[in-house]
């Protein structure tokens, strides 16, 4: 093929994604809704391109970015210079740093045997990923189903000895909910546990947010007791993905981050990150974007979300039959149903598959079981960024429409075609099911069609129903047959 072709293949398939600009996409995007801050990111990444991330002395400009841009974040996130910081690929790598710093210092004030993560339940599955990856135990805490919060006695009542990290979220993903990050800090400090504050979402927002609604107590670096805090670029920095930033307390303690081997026949590697090579372009635009923006930028942008997510909030209040879940910190929201009167419920997954019918793309988040037995309830998630103003009245009209078209209509219940799926089988068996008999339940189940994820609320009503080991075992099936089948 030549370049022509190649490029006209890529638009073709770039036109079926989702869309990325506009404010029709409530998840997984940051419209900033500015072009001249995507045409300053691509120019940056093409200045860097040929670059390799992975060695700062050969490559004096990642050093100089680097460090520009942890500056930035420094001051945002009132810290000293007591607190080092790396940029990382993104959340998920600076919440399994977080963890790994921690396990480490954790071995190394004597710490022996398996540590344990303490978190509640709505903490980022980062860290169910970190606490799987590097082997913690994760003991993970209630939260109010009301609110989504968890309760800073619950969580300070699990630390003990062999706890290496808390976790609180500054705010949670599902639900919005800004942990008590002051009272679990003083907990901490007291009981000697290392506290990380997952602001990977939020941090950037929340560092601007106007006063009303803003955050009423501390939640960063001002507060004693806060080891570390992450925070994502590629969210409200608005820098194309592959960006985020961990900050850590302590550098004595943050150099435990660290790897580093001299005893291979290769070049000695020396790493913050877990990556080796890698590109410098996302750091290199998150940081053209935030000098451009400044703290004035940021606060235009922000006053803006602001401003939408309170018409958002006040317009889910005033619709019949749909509940805001506790009180939004930040610019996300998530719907559940108000379960008053089962004719008037607003059911939240096929209110967000009747809002894509309404030219508007929402996450639905599964119900799900609490280890003391409480229920988090059935959501739909709204992300909102800069550019949602733009189309909020759109909006707002959709989410009435949408909800007057299945309002009185039950949960889906996919209990029915769980039982089918498992066919009596004992479920810890399925869990270790081979690709060949996964695939087959996933086409028993309908999820190969290619519709089948247009509308989500039957796929989240089998995930409710079914084990999460199942669930997950024909999960990791869907994806990774899309690319080997
Ligand atoms: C609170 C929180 N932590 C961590 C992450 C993981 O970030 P990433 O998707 O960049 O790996 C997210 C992503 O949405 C998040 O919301």
């Amino acid at each position: 093929m030549d370049a022509e072709t190649v490029l006209a293949r890529l638009a073709a398939l770039r036109a079926q994604d989702a869309p990325t600009h506009g404010g029709r996409l409530l998840s997984y995007v940051y419209d900033s809704g500015r072009d001249d801050l995507d045409d300053l990111a691509a120019a940056a990444i093409r200045a860097m391109q040929p670059v390799n991330g992975l060695d700062p002395t050969a490559f004096r400009s990642v050093a100089v970015l680097e460090r520009e841009l942890l500056d930035f974040a420094r001051e945002v996130f009132h810290a000293g210079p007591d607190v080092a910081g790396t940029a990382t690929s993104g959340g998920t790598e600076s919440c399994l740093l977080a963890v790994k710093t921690a396990r480490d210092s954790w071995r190394q004030r004597g710490g022996t045997g398996r540590p344990r993560l303490v978190a509640p339940t709505t903490v980022h599955a980062a860290f169910r990923k970190a606490a799987a990856l590097l082997d913690l135990e994760l003991d993970l805490v209630p939260v109010d189903p009301a609110t989504g919060r968890v309760a800073a006695g619950t969580l300070a009542a699990r630390f003990a000895p062999d706890v290496a990290l808390a976790v609180v979220s500054a705010p949670s993903y599902p639900f919005a909910a800004l942990d008590p990050v002051a009272e679990v800090a003083a907990a901490a400090q007291t009981a000697g546990v290392d506290l990380h504050v997952d602001a990977c979402i939020g941090g950037f927002a929340l560092a601007f947010w106007p006063d009303e609604g803003a955050p009423p107590q501390p939640w960063d670096f001002a507060v004693p007791g806060v080891t570390s805090l992450s925070a994502d670029l590629h969210k409200y920095g608005y820098a194309p993905k592959g960006i985020s930033v961990l900050l850590q307390r302590g550098l004595d303690r943050q150099r435990r981050q660290w790897f580093a081997t001299s005893s291979w026949p290769g070049y000695p590697v020396v790493n913050a990150t877990l990556l080796g090579s890698k590109s410098a372009g996302p750091l290199a635009a998150a940081w053209a974007i935030a000098a451009v923006l400044g703290a004035d930028g940021f606060d235009e942008l922000t006053a803006a979300m602001a401003r939408s997510t309170a018409r958002i909030v006040e317009a889910a209040r005033a619709i019949d039959g749909i509940a805001v879940v506790g009180s939004p910190t930040g610019p996300m929201v998530a719907l559940a149903a108000d379960e008053g009167d089962p004719a008037r419920r607003v059911d939240p997954h096929l209110w967000a598959d009747a809002m894509r019918a309404q030219g508007f793309v929402v996450q639905g988040q599964p119900a799900s079981a609490q280890p003391d037995g409480s229920r988090l309830p059935a959501t739909a998630h709204l992300t909102i960024t800069p550019v949602t103003e733009r189309v909020l009245d759109e909006f707002l009209a959709a989410m009435a429409a949408a909800a007057d078209s299945v309002r009185g209509m039950p949960h889906l219940d996919g209990s029915v075609l769980a039982a089918g799926l498992l066919g009596g089988a004992d479920p810890s068996a399925l869990a270790a099911l081979d690709a060949d008999t996964a695939f087959g339940l996933l086409g028993a189940a309908g999820l190969l069609e290619p519709t089948a994820l247009h509308a989500m609320a039957p796929v989240l009503a089998l995930v409710e129903a079914l084990p999460p080991p199942v669930v997950e075992r024909l999960l990791v099936e869907l994806l990774a047959s899309a690319l080997d089948r």
